[in-house]
């Protein structure tokens, strides 16, 4: 039976396998040792800038492919809706009259405007601004000026275009194409279907959000979710005050993987006995979903990365930084606390966290972007302690038909 709001409250991943990643953590940190992928991976600098590849993972893995375009906070009333226009085509989003999440082609029957221009909100009805066709949250045409005069039109057959849409573990799926399909079995495999079930993503407000445009390929912004080798160096007067750097878990099965990263807290887990030792303390919990979202659940919510490519420059993509909150965990630290007001440092947290990655991660992702494009270097190459780098670019060729591994150049192997 799925856990209940309260039960989820203090329930991430099984308790076991918490024990199992903190001991994997702390032997690593009492070792001196990180995970090994047992050998390194040469990559070619051109996956970031060749358009012709970049207009396959455009038609393959963006407009061919289900997307999370959000979580279930998005949309917390009946009417809630938000609107989309990532994939190509605009997207309008709702929450229907019964409570379920729909997806719409947001372009009116009648002409092809755009039917809701607002970013998000509520409403029981989407009007057209053109001629006031209006919609209701199923996309049902439900209102026509001068119908008289209008001419015989079918209204049940002109209600907006439905999207394949699934709404599972508190996240939103949208297919861009009217006729796709959408097989979460597949996207996040038994593994992720039945760790997110322990999450309770679906509790989450959302609180935060900022939206960066960078001058580099979207892959490059996934790279830098990819290790902690970088944590004592370029993080050094920022996260690396919270986290070991070059220490972390590493698992994958198929397209899927995570990482956990490891806390200076995990020491309070040494003086706790292990029934109560927890994952979000000691470590960050790190998900890929193929192929552009890193999912970072901690204690009191939910960072959400999504990076998306710009369609006409490999060199581009915008990153949006979403942070959704656990407001039922926020309200017992608040309870603890007293006066201090809990959503304002919750939303400090997150603006900071937003700004490292865009000051910090993504300008050496404009340094490694500038490179390629000029073509620098051919090849550069991925460490054993920095797994899932291999794993991103593994999936990736995979999903595109290449070999896996790549042979060095004559100057790389040199
Ligand atoms: S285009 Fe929407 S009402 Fe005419
Ligand atoms: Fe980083």
């Amino acid at each position: 039976m799925a856990p209940n709001a309260a039960e989820r409250q203090n329930c991430h991943v099984r308790h076991e396998t918490q024990v199992e990643l903190i001991k994997n953590l702390l032997s690593h940190l009492d070792a001196g040792t990180n995970v090994d992928a047992g050998e390194i991976f040469v990559n070619n600098t051109s996956t970031y800038t060749d358009p012709e590849q970049a207009e396959r993972e455009w038609n393959e893995w963006f407009v061919g492919l289900p997307q999370l375009i959000g979580m279930s906070g998005d949309l917390p009333q009946v009417g809630s809706f938000f609107t989309n226009n990532e994939y190509g085509i605009p997207i309008l989003a709702t929450r229907d009259q019964s409570g379920c999440f729909r997806a719409f082609v947001n372009s009116c029957r009648h002409r092809g405007a755009i039917v809701e221009s607002e970013p998000r909100g509520q409403k029981r009805r989407f009007t057209c601004p053109f001629h006031s066709w209006t919609y209701d949250t199923e996309g049902a045409l439900v209102g026509l000026p001068k119908a008289e005069h209008f001419g015989d039109v079918d209204n049940e057959c002109l209600g907006l275009r439905e999207l394949p849409s699934e709404e599972r573990h508190g996240l939103l799926f949208v297919h861009p194409d009217p006729e796709g399909q959408i097989d979460l079995d597949w996207l996040l495999g038994a593994w992720f279907n039945e760790e997110f079930s322990t999450w309770g993503f679906e509790d989450l407000e959302r609180l935060t959000a900022d939206e960066y445009d960078t001058a580099c390929n979207w892959k490059l912004a996934m790279d830098t979710f990819g290790e902690t080798y970088h944590f004592n160096s370029l993080h050094s007067n920022t996260l690396a005050n919270s986290f070991h750097g070059n220490v972390q878990c590493y698992d994958e099965d198929g397209h899927l993987h995570r990482m956990i990263l490891c806390k200076r807290a995990i020491d309070e887990m040494r003086h706790l006995p292990e029934d109560e030792w927890d994952i979000t303390v000691a470590g960050l919990p790190v998900y890929w979903l193929f192929p552009n979202v890193i999912l970072m659940p901690f204690e009191i919510g939910v960072f959400l990365v999504r990076a998306l490519p710009d369609r006409n420059d490999p060199g581009r993509h915008t990153s949006k930084v979403d942070f959704y909150i656990r407001q039922a965990k926020l309200g017992q630290a608040q309870e603890n606390l007293g006066t201090a007001n809990l959503t304002e440092i919750a939303k400090e947290i997150a603006s900071t966290f937003s700004r490292i990655i865009r000051d910090e991660d993504y300008a050496m992702s404009c340094s490694q972007q500038a490179c390629a494009n000029g073509s620098a270097l051919e090849q550069t190459v991925f460490g054993r302690n920095e797994p899932a780098l291999h794993h991103y670019h593994k999936t990736y060729r995979r999903m595109l038909g290449y070999a896996d591994s790549i042979p060095p150049t004559s100057s790389q192997a040199g």
